[in-house]
């Protein structure tokens, strides 16, 4: 990866994160009403600060686990193939879980992980990503809940990163090189 100077533009508030995680807890609590406890499972690193919120708001019995899927390196294109660097600590077999993903690209990464996750039949699963891209899409899929839709910018924030970087911005931002 080239150093190439670059600024950040504000794309997503974090008052306007709080505002949508809150209207997706809702719907979430309704659709997991029927269970005791839910299994909250975010794909690393991205997620991180999604999660941590999402559960916060949620005001459920949950378990927090984590899965690590190989996705972009430090470049700005999907690999394609997928591959589990961390598998979950626990079992989800006849288990309520939800995928947490910070960001649906091509969809390759949700759409592996979650029919891994099918393959241990857990009781119901389903997905939420903060952000999708869906004109980025390769495979036909789409989470359950969706954040916001973006346009095909590549963003940071809020626990994304740009080669590790800029994870701890509070907000969605999006990558805008200089000199071009
Ligand atoms: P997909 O497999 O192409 O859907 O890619 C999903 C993964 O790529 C996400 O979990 C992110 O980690 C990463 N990704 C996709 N778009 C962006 C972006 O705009 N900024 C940073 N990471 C991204
Ligand atoms: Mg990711």
């Amino acid at each position: 990866m080239t150093e190439r100077p670059y600024v950040i533009d504000q794309m997503i508030s974090a008052k306007a994160i709080a505002a949508r995680i809150e209207e997706l807890c809702r719907d979430i609590r309704t659709e997991f009403s029927t269970s005791e406890k839910i299994v909250v499972v975010g794909l690393l690193r991205g997620s991180f600060v999604f999660i941590a919120d999402l559960v916060r708001e949620l005001d459920m019995s949950v378990e927090v686990d984590f899965i690590e899927a190989s996705s972009y390196g430090d470049a700005m294109e999907s690999s394609r193939e997928v591959r589990i660097l961390k598998d979950l600590r626990g079992a989800i077999e006849g288990r309520d879980v939800l995928v947490v993903e910070d960001i649906v690209d091509t969809g390759h990464t949700l759409h592996h992980v979650i029919n891994l996750l099918l393959s241990r039949n857990p009781a119901k699963l389903r997905s939420i990503a903060l952000l999708d891209k869906p004109t980025r899409r390769e495979v036909d899929f789409r989470a359950d809940w969706i954040g916001f839709e973006i346009p095909d910018e590549f963003v940071v924030g809020y626990g994304i990163d740009f080669a590790q970087r800029n994870r701890n911005l509070p907000y969605i931002g999006k990558v805008r090189f200089t000199g071009e």
